[in-house]
C-alpha cells in the first residue's frame, strides 16, 4: 500500500473516531433509572412449600431467580445451632434453572422445627474461562443471604400412633382467585388449619403449560397465605397435569425422595399412605402435537408401576401398618373412565381385592369424575348427591372408595374438603362444601366395617340444597 493512501486512511479513522467522541460528549446522559434495593425475598419467586413428609424426613421446596444457588438452614425449636442443606448435583450447588427441592432428614421424630432459606448470590464473576485465580482475602466473604420469617416452622412427622387429621379436595380447575378463595375458606371455615397435612389428589390446574405460573402460581401460591410454608401438602399428578408444555417438568419441581418419580409411600402415625399415578384419562397419540403426544411411555409407566408396588405391599412397613389408605386421582373401582380404569388396573392386579385379607386398604381416596360419591364395600352399590346407582365391581373390594366433588358437579356445589381423621380405633372421615356444610361423614373400623354418620339411611340421596 502507498504511504499516502496509507495516510488518508489514518486520517479518516481518526475523523471517524473524534465524531463519535464529539457525539458522545454532545449527547445528552439518560437519567439513570434508580435501582431499587432488591430484599433477599425477592429471590424467592414462590414458596416455600413443605412436601413428601415421613417420620424424622420432609421436603422443602421453593423456586428462585435463575443464577442463585439454594440451600435452607434448620434447627429444633429451643438450640441454638443451624444445620444446612443445599441443593446439590454431583457434589456442586445447582446454580442453574430455578427449581429448588431439599430434602431433610434426621429429624427428630414430632421435632419442632424453625427454617429460613439460605441463598448464594454470587456478586462478582467467579473466573474468566481459563483463569482461576489463586485464593485471596476478597475471596473468603461468603456471598449468602437469608431469607427468614416466622411461619418457616413445621413439626416433624413420628411413626408412633398418634391420632392426626389430614384433608384432601382435587378438581381446581378454577381461576386463580376462585381457587385462593375456594383454600381460603377451607383453611378459615372447614377445619384445614387444623389439619396436619393437606393433599391435591390431581388436578390441581387445567394444564401445565407454565410449571410456575399455572400449577405454582395458583395452588402453591392459594396455600401461601394459609400456612403453606408450615404444613406439609402432597401434590398428586391428576390426568390435567399430564397436560400442557411444561408437563414433563414436574418430577423436577416435586420429584418424589425414594422413587423419584410421581408415586410414592409415606408414613404417618401407624397408617401407611400409597400414592398412585393413573395417568392420563386417554390413550397416548403418540408424537403428535396432540395433547397426549407426549406420552410415549405410559404403558410402561404404568408397569413400573406394577412392580413397584407388587414389592411396596411386601415391605415391612406395609405389613406392619394398622390402617392403609391410598390415593390416586382415579379410582381403582367405581370410576365410569375406561383408559384410567385400565391403568389401575394393571398396577393393582388383584393385589387388593378382598380375597387378598392381609393386603386389606382402609380407604381409597380420589378424584376426576367431579361428583361426590362414596362406594358401599363388598357391593355394586354407590351413594352420590342426588342418586343413588349400582356400580361394577365393587363386589371384589372391601373398602371404600371416595370421589371428591369437583367443577361442574351436582347443583352449586363445585368442590369439597374431606377430612380425616386417624384415631385409635377408627378413621373418621366428613366432607364438607366451601361453604362449610356437611355433606357425608362416616367412620371405617379396623377390620373395614363403615358405620354411616348421617341421619338419613341413604343421605346421599338427598338434594344438595337438603344438606345440613
Ligand atoms: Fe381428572
Amino acid at each position: 500500500m502507498k504511504k499516502s493512501r496509507l495516510l488518508s486512511r489514518i486520517l479518516f479513522g481518526l475523523m471517524v473516531l473524534c465524531l463519535l467522541g464529539y457525539g458522545q460528549a454532545a449527547a445528552p446522559k439518560p437519567a439513570e433509572a434508580p435501582k431499587p434495593e432488591m430484599k433477599p425475598s425477592d429471590l424467592v419467586t414462590h414458596g416455600p412449600w413443605l412436601t413428601y413428609p415421613d417420620p424424622g424426613e420432609l421436603t422443602i421446596g421453593f423456586t428462585t431467580v435463575p443464577g442463585c444457588g439454594a440451600g435452607v438452614e434448620y434447627r429444633e425449636v429451643g438450640t441454638e445451632q443451624w444445620k444446612q442443606a443445599w441443593h446439590t448435583e454431583a457434589g456442586q450447588i445447582f446454580r442453574h434453572r430455578t427449581a429448588r427441592s431439599i430434602r431433610l432428614t434426621g429429624l427428630k421424630k414430632n421435632g419442632e422445627y424453625e427454617y429460613r432459606l439460605i441463598l448464594f448470590v454470587p456478586r462478582d464473576a467467579k473466573y474468566h474461562e481459563g483463569n482461576f485465580p489463586k485464593l485471596d482475602k476478597g475471596h473468603k466473604t461468603k456471598q449468602t443471604v437469608l431469607v427468614e420469617n416466622p411461619d418457616f416452622r413445621f413439626k416433624a412427622f413420628t411413626d408412633t400412633a398418634d391420632p392426626f387429621t389430614f384433608s384432601v379436595t382435587a378438581d381446581l380447575q378454577f381461576s386463580r382467585n376462585v381457587k385462593h378463595g375456594i383454600l381460603r375458606s377451607y383453611y378459615d371455615k372447614c377445619g384445614l388449619k387444623d389439619s396436619k397435612f393437606f393433599a391435591v389428589i390431581g388436578d390441581g390446574h387445567n394444564d401445565i403449560g407454565s410449571m410456575e405460573n399455572s400449577y405454582i402460581g395458583t395452588v402453591i401460591d392459594g396455600l401461601q397465605p394459609i400456612g403453606g410454608a408450615s404444613r406439609p401438602a402432597l401434590f398428586i399428578r391428576g390426568n390435567h397435569e399430564w397436560r400442557g408444555g411444561e408437563a414433563s417438568l414436574w418430577t423436577e419441581y416435586f420429584p418424589a425422595p425414594k422413587t423419584r418419580s410421581t408415586y410414592f409411600t409415606f408414613q404417618c402415625g401407624d397408617t401407611f399412605f400409597i400414592v398412585l399415578d393413573s395417568g392420563e384419562d386417554k390413550a397416548a397419540t403418540t408424537l403428535t402435537y396432540h395433547y397426549t403426544g407426549d406420552n410415549i411411555d405410559d404403558q410402561a409407566f404404568r408397569e413400573e408401576q406394577r412392580v413397584w408396588l407388587a414389592k411396596v405391599v411386601e415391605s415391612p412397613e406395609f405389613k406392619s401398618a394398622k390402617w392403609r389408605i391410598a390415593m390416586c386421582h382415579s379410582a381403582i373401582y367405581s370410576h365410569p373412565e375406561a383408559y384410567m380404569y385400565n391403568h389401575l388396573a394393571h398396577i393393582c392386579q388383584d393385589l387388593f381385592k378382598k380375597d387378598k385379607p392381609e393386603n386389606r386398604i382402609h380407604l381409597w381416596l380420589s378424584g376426576h369424575t367431579h361428583v361426590y360419591s362414596r362406594t358401599i364395600p363388598g357391593t355394586d352399590q354407590i351413594y352420590r348427591p342426588g342418586n343413588y346407582r349400582q356400580v361394577y365391581g365393587g363386589k371384589d373390594y372391601d373398602f371404600t372408595v371416595l370421589t371428591v366433588e369437583g367443577p361442574g358437579g351436582v347443583g352449586d356445589i363445585n368442590n369439597c374438603l374431606v377430612n380425616v381423621t386417624v384415631d385409635k380405633d377408627k378413621i373418621s372421615v366428613e366432607a364438607r362444601t366451601p361453604e362449610n356444610a356437611l355433606m357425608d361423614a362416616f367412620e371405617i373400623k379396623n377390620d373395614g366395617t363403615v358405620v354411616d354418620l348421617n341421619n338419613d339411611t341413604l343421605p346421599m340421596k338427598k338434594t344438595p340444597a337438603n344438606y345440613k
